[in-house]
């Protein structure tokens, strides 16, 4: 059988990997500065992680949710106070898109409407309404496009207030920094209006946290920039160092009913563990603080380089824009200077985003080897 083609590769077989080095089948070393799509928080195979989900997997890997599973309560104790939203309830998933599809549907029994506004450029995930809720043409089937989403752009409160002012509007889907579409973020006195005008129209506001949640930004959650509480928070990524698992924070405001939401393997001993692992290490190693330090040291450091035009992101969700597109660039990185990066939904953005407990040093390697590749 061959495989389903839909992705275009590098020709790079990672075998091993270790905090920020991965190593491929020829022995070549590359630094990962891009951690699979900002999956890889601690650093690949964090020894604590290793050793939390093989002793896991020494007593029982998976169970459904029909039973109890206190690891899951353990897990939403642990997550609500390290992120400082301890009036919110937990419900786990398996990625991004689930996550999403559970918040927007959330919204919808909740709101008892059925329109989602999105953001131009935004990025939710590939399932049935993420997916519409998804400003990419390209990626919706006819099948998605049956859902009612309105795309607006960023910053632009006149066109936002009439939208949700019509009252057909079950939720507003927001990411507070963009991954995919290229670092652009909504302004805080924007962000704060949605809040408001969502509150006002009993709108539920879904903060997109997948990527940059879980310490990403510099703080817990990227909204936390901007002084706001949204009703349902989505999380994946970061949140399981490269183990598959998604979940939705939901405020105390909105209630549960038994069936409402359901999973086979959402929130099973190993992902439990998986997360657990991570938000001991956050803490232990305290990596928002790295994040939110490194940062600022990587911005310092690109304003050096005289071909790029504009630095954008926060903490280590990172961009750097300039006037050309980064594809060959990106190929000079990985095969002549062994450096993982990512690229974006604008060409011109590359795009950076380290383990959060990567060094200085590690970042001055980056530097280093940019310019060569900007020179070749
Ligand atoms: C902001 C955001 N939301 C949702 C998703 C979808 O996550 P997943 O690929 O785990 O379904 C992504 C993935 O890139 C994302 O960046």
């Amino acid at each position: 059988m061959n495989l389903f083609d839909v992705y275009p590769l590098y020709d790079v077989t990672p075998v091993s990997a270790q905090g920020i080095v991965v190593t491929d089948d020829k022995g070549q070393e590359y630094l990962d500065f891009y951690g699979g799509h900002a999956v890889i928080s601690i650093g690949h195979s964090h020894p604590h992680y290793v050793k939390c989900l093989k002793d896991q997997l020494d007593k029982i890997g998976f169970y459904s949710n029909a039973v109890q599973n206190p690891l899951q309560k353990e897990l939403a104790t642990k997550l609500g106070k390290l992120s400082n939203c301890e009036n919110y309830n937990l419900f786990l998933c398996n990625s991004g898109a689930e996550a999403n599809e559970n918040a927007l549907k959330m919204a919808s029994f909740q709101t008892g409407k059925s329109r989602i506004i999105a953001f131009k450029n935004g990025f939710h995930g590939r399932t049935s309404a993420a997916v519409a809720a998804t400003d990419n043409e390209k990626i919706n089937a006819p099948l998605n496009k049956q859902q009612k989403v309105t795309i607006l752009p960023f910053n632009d409160s006149t066109a936002f207030k009439s939208e949700i002012e019509k009252g057909d509007v079950c939720s507003v889907i927001i990411e507070a920094i963009q991954g995919v579409g290229g670092l652009d973020e909504p302004s805080t006195k924007f962000y704060q209006e949605v809040a408001q005008l969502c509150h006002l129209n009993n709108v539920v506001l879904i903060a997109d946290e997948v990527q940059s949640g879980f310490g990403r930004s510099g703080k817990f959650f990227g909204f936390q920039h901007h002084g706001i509480e949204p009703d349902i928070i989505s999380i994946a990524k970061g949140m399981g160092n490269g183990f598959p698992v998604g979940g939705i924070l939901i405020h105390d405001n909105i209630k549960a009913s038994y069936g409402l939401l359901g999973t086979t393997f959402g929130g099973n001993h190993l992902a439990c563990v998986a997360t657990m692992a991570v938000l001991e290490v956050l803490e232990k190693e305290n990596l928002v603080e790295n994040a939110k330090m490194l940062g600022e040291y990587f911005k310092e450091k690109a304003l050096a380089i005289p071909q790029v035009k504009r630095i954008k992101g926060r903490g280590l969700m990172l961009g750097l824009e300039f006037d050309f597109e980064v594809a060959e660039l990106r190929k000079k990185l990985i095969y002549e200077n062994h450096l993982f990066t990512g690229g974006a939904k604008d060409k011109h953005v590359l795009r950076i985003l380290p383990a959060l407990n990567i060094a200085k040093e590690h970042l001055d390697v980056f530097f280093k080897k940019l310019k060569i590749a900007l020179d070749q």
